[in-house]
Formats: C-alpha cells, structure tokens, sequence
C-alpha cells in the first residue's frame, strides 16, 4: 500500500486584527489576563463571508503551489464545527467555489480535533487508492458562534482556514506513518452549542437565551486536555521508538499556551521545537494545525524527512495524535 503524504499545503486568515485591547473597550478583561492565562495577543475575524470563503484562498494557494488545478482534485474534507449550512455540506460548497468538477467529499465534525481526525481518514482513503488527490480543508468561522458578550469565550476564538494536499507517495518513509484517536462522549456536555441542532431546534427562546453560542466549562477542560494532550502525544513516541530528539516538530492544537507548554514538557522537547502562533491567531478550532503547517512550510522552517507529530484535543471529548514525516523541500 503506498503512503498518504502531504505534497503541499495553504492557509488564509482575514485581514480584520483584533487585538485583546478590543476587548478591553467593553469587557472586564484585561490584555495581560489574556495573555498570561491563554498566550493569545490577537486574532482576526471575518467580517463577511463564511467557512467556505476561508477554505478557498488557502486552497488556491495549495493548489497554486503544487501546480495543478482544481478540476485535479478527486476529493474533498472539509473539517469543521461553523460549516456554511447544515446542508449541503461545506464540501459542496467548497466544490462549487473552486470549480474542483471531478471531486465528491463531506464535512466530518471532531471540533478542536477535527483535522487529526480528517487526516487519518483522508490518509486511508488515499492509502486504499480511493483517492489520488485529496483536498483535506480544516477549516472555522468561529466568530459566528461566539457570545461577544461573555469574556470568558469571546476572547479565546479566531477565525481562519487551512488546507493541505494529500496524494500516494511509493516511498514508505515519508507521509502519515501513524495515528491514535480517542474520544468520550461523558465530556460533551462542558464543551458545546447547547442550541440549534435536532436536540434543541431554533427557536425565539433559543436565540433569547442565547444558545446558539459555545459553552465551555473552561476549568474543566483545561484539565482533561492538559493530561490528554500529553497521554496521547508519549503513546505515540512510544509506539513509534521516538524520542525527543528525534522530533523536529510538535505541531499542537492552539487553544492555549499552558496547554502547549505542559504537553512539550512532558515530551522532553523545547519549546523551540513546537509550532506557536495562538499569539496571532487564538484558537481557530479546526484551522490550527494546518495554519500551522502552512506557515512553517512557507517559512522555509519545514524539511523533507522531518518527524512531526500533530496532537488535538477538543469538544466531544475527541483527542488523538499523528505521525507524520513531511515529505516536501523547503520552497525555494
Ligand atoms: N478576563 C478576565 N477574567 C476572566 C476572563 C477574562 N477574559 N475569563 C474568565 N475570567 C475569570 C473567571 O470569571 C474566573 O473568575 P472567578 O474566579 O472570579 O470565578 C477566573 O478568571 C478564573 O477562571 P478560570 O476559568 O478558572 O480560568 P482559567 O485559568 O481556567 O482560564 C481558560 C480560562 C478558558 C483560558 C482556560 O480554562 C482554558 O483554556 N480552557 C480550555 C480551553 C480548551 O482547551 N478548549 C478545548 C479546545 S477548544
């Protein structure tokens, strides 16, 4: 069977920065709590448009970069938690904007895990020769579900889009090499939208009350991804033979620095070898780990061979951990 490996990738933030100093206008909230408590400094929203149009920059640009077009595309993932509609899905949407004519694809939901998720599906579809090119979008409006009213959520999010290729590669050292995933329904209920599904349709109350917005038990969840995130990130070491120094990159969820810096400790890894910029962007749910991967390419600061492993935790409970070895050069 051949390997799934990335043969190029793409991101796009909007333009619109909001710094903390936002916040501080109308919230009772301060730059230094955000900063100290989250590592978050900025983060940019999108003032029009949906999901859909933070996805089709970042694919132009992956398209763009590995010199093919759209219409060369035979599949496509849209991860996410603020698709477009409920249907059809982001996917579709997706298709129809980039004019990929050829592709079939689906939305799959995992939250602040969705594009770990996504990438092992993606992998196995292009490992069974299901598909040859792959489009895997992570991608989240998170702006259209925050309660800009609450400081305890209004300033974590951003919104953002990554996306990367995925094509059948003959070398077996290179490309998606492993993978763990878990999850645990018992912790939906402090991560959440309470409203607007088939469990609570919409309705005047709803939108009174305000639930169409995320939920979080910050606490709570801080501390299950703290042990999660670091559980799930040594199973794989393990599994694999790696130890720290074998590893050029971390790439982790960016939902907050003391997370990341407590997942990197237990590793044994400094932290110059972990991907950070929940500085400039907050959490962009689906979209961090591909942002991330797509400004450390462009950089110049990723290598063919490099091991990487991706690691999320999120809404759900979902949580799961990558192998991967990039299997681009540096751009030129
Ligand atoms: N500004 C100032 N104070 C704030 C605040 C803000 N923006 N948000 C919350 N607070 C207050 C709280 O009201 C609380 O006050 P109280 O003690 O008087 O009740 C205090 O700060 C501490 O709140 P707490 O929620 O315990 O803070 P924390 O240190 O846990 O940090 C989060 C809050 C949300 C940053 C943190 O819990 C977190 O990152 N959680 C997990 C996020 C995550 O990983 N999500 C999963 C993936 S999406």
């Amino acid at each position: 069977m051949p390997r799934a490996a990335i043969t190029s990738v793409g991101h796009y933030v909007p333009e619109t920065v909001y710094p903390n100093s936002y916040f501080e206008q109308y919230l009772d909230t301060s730059d230094a709590w955000i900063v100290e408590r989250t590592g978050i400094r900025e983060r940019r929203f999108a003032c029009n448009g949906a999901t859909s149009d933070l996805i089709i920059p970042a694919a132009r640009q992956c398209l763009e970069r590995r010199g093919i077009s759209a219409e060369d595309i035979d599949c496509i993932i849209v991860a996410t938690v603020t698709p477009d509609y409920f249907f059809p899905s982001t996917a579709a949407v997706v298709q129809r904007k980039l004019g990929a004519t050829r592709a079939w694809g689906f939305d799959l939901s995992a939250a602040c895990s969705g594009f770990i998720y996504a990438l092992v599906v993606a992998a196995k579809l292009v490992e069974a020769g299901f598909s040859r090119r792959l489009l895997l979008c992570g991608a989240d409006k998170m702006s259209s579900i925050v309660n800009f009213d609450d400081r305890a959520t209004a300033v974590l999010f951003g919104d953002g889009g990554g996306v990367v290729l995925l094509e059948p590669s003959d070398n077996p050292d290179v490309g998606v090499l492993d993978a763990v995933l878990y999850m645990n329904g018992e912790g939906g209920q402090y991560l959440y939208m309470p409203a607007g599904g088939s469990a609570k349709p919409p309705s005047l109350e709803t939108v009174q009350n305000k639930e169409h917005y995320v939920f979080q038990e910050g606490r709570t969840v801080f501390k299950e991804a703290v042990i999660r995130m670091a559980e799930v990130t040594l199973q794989i070491m393990e599994r694999n033979g790696l130890r720290a120094e074998d590893i050029a990159w971390l790439v982790p969820h960016q939902a907050n620095l003391r997370i990341i810096t407590a997942t990197a400790e237990r590793m044994g890894l400094s932290m110059d070898k972990v991907m950070v910029n929940i500085d400039r962007y907050g959490n962009t749910t689906a979209a961090t780990i591909p942002l991330c991967l797509s400004e450390w390419y462009q950089a110049g600061k990723l290598d063919y061979g490099d091991r990487l492993i991706l690691v999320s935790f999120g809404a759900g409970y979902t949580w799961g951990a990558v192998y991967l070895r990039w299997s681009l050069p540096k751009p030129d």
